[in-house]
């Protein structure tokens, strides 16, 4: 399938989910099967324009990902065209807007989610990344501010762009993650409106509820967020459905949660010994992530509570290498 030119092997894409959509996680994701495009996680153009080498891990190999997609939230033209410039030494694929992100934060900084309620702003911002990136352009929003009512607006500034492919979060920026908001009529609405490609996105945790999506909504390609934590196997399931029409049942336990962590282990190995230096210090970085991996990939499996809570009172990698082994001796 093709966003905009460029040709991936699926149309599922892993969303960029900050904190946990880190290298070795989308390493690790396809390791279980094919995953069109995944993403780099927000990064503020204040803080490339500040301080760039604070966004180095964020950015380390990412040539080794591709096809991928790094994401950029602010809303000050100087910043992003800076950060666009600070990027075009690397090789990735999309540059994607943030125009959805509902935290406080981005709220008050009239970034993010902001900006659906500023056309005005989203659309010049618009205009410089395509002006001045060499990477495909694509924005990510969700279905409106309040409500839907801007997506007519909306639809006619992005035709008017040059914007490569948008992805939608089915859910309107105050309505955060509330799982009754989900609003697939209006994803169904903004794809009827639209030349570019459209990925759809929000609450696919199953190969039906995948299916029900695109066979709702006819976009082009699907996001998955927050199921891949804990079900990195979620590509491949809904892969096999949509081609095969058969459904593969996640079935975790005890051995198939060791031979995860320890794959886990070997990618976020294989990310820092890759050459360049990493400019974090190792065994910190490794503890984060394999223990922050190691709770999700409890999913389902008995005595997860426990398990998960063992895991969650370590506080150095010796100690939550003590607790596999207790948990897997056992
Ligand atoms: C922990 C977390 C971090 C997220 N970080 C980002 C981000 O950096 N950029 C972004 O566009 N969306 C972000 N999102 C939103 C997701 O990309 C996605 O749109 C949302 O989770 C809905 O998809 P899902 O139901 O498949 O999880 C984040 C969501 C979560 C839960």
């Amino acid at each position: 399938m093709k966003l905009g030119t460029l040709v991936l092997e699926n149309n599922l894409l892993l969303a960029p989910l900050q904190k946990v959509t880190t290298a070795p996680y989308r390493r690790f994701c396809r390791e279980f099967g094919k995953i069109g495009l995944v993403s780099v996680p927000m990064l503020y153009t204040k803080r490339i324009q500040n301080n760039p080498r604070s966004v180095l891990s964020d950015l380390h190999k990412i040539e080794k990902e591709r096809p991928i997609s790094v994401q950029l939230i602010g809303s000050d033209p100087i910043a992003l065209r800076e950060s666009i410039d600070f990027l075009e030494s690397y090789q990735f694929d999309v540059l994607d807007i943030n125009a959805g992100c509902p935290s406080k934060k981005a709220i008050k900084a009239k970034e993010g989610g902001y900006l659906l309620n500023d056309l005005k702003k989203l659309s010049s911002l618009i205009k410089i990344a395509t002006k001045y990136s060499s990477h495909l352009v694509s924005l990510k929003i969700r279905t409106g501010f309040k409500n839907s009512d801007n997506i007519n607006n909306l639809a006619k500034i992005v035709n008017k762009s040059s914007v490569d492919f948008i992805t939608i979060h089915g859910r309107t920026v105050k309505d955060r993650f509330v799982d009754t908001a989900l609003d697939l009529k209006a994803v169904k609405r903004l794809k009827e409106l639209l030349k570019i490609p459209v990925v759809g996105n929000g609450n696919i945790n199953s190969p039906q509820s995948a299916k029900l999506f695109l066979d709702f909504t006819k976009v082009d390609a699907i996001m998955i967020g927050r199921e891949s934590m804990g079900n990195p196997e979620i590509f491949h399931q809904i892969n096999t459905y949509l081609k095969e029409g058969v459904e593969q049942i996640l079935n975790n336990n005890l051995t198939k949660l060791k031979k995860h962590i320890e794959l886990y282990e070997h990618c976020i190995n294989n990310y820092l010994y890759e050459n360049i230096e990493f400019p974090y210090p190792i065994e910190r970085y490794k503890f984060v992530e394999l223990k922050r991996n190691s709770i999700w990939l409890t999913k389902n499996i008995h005595p997860s509570t426990e398990i998960r809570t063992k895991i969650s009172l370590t506080k150095t990698l010796d100690e939550l290498r003590d607790i596999f082994e207790q948990i897997f001796d056992n």
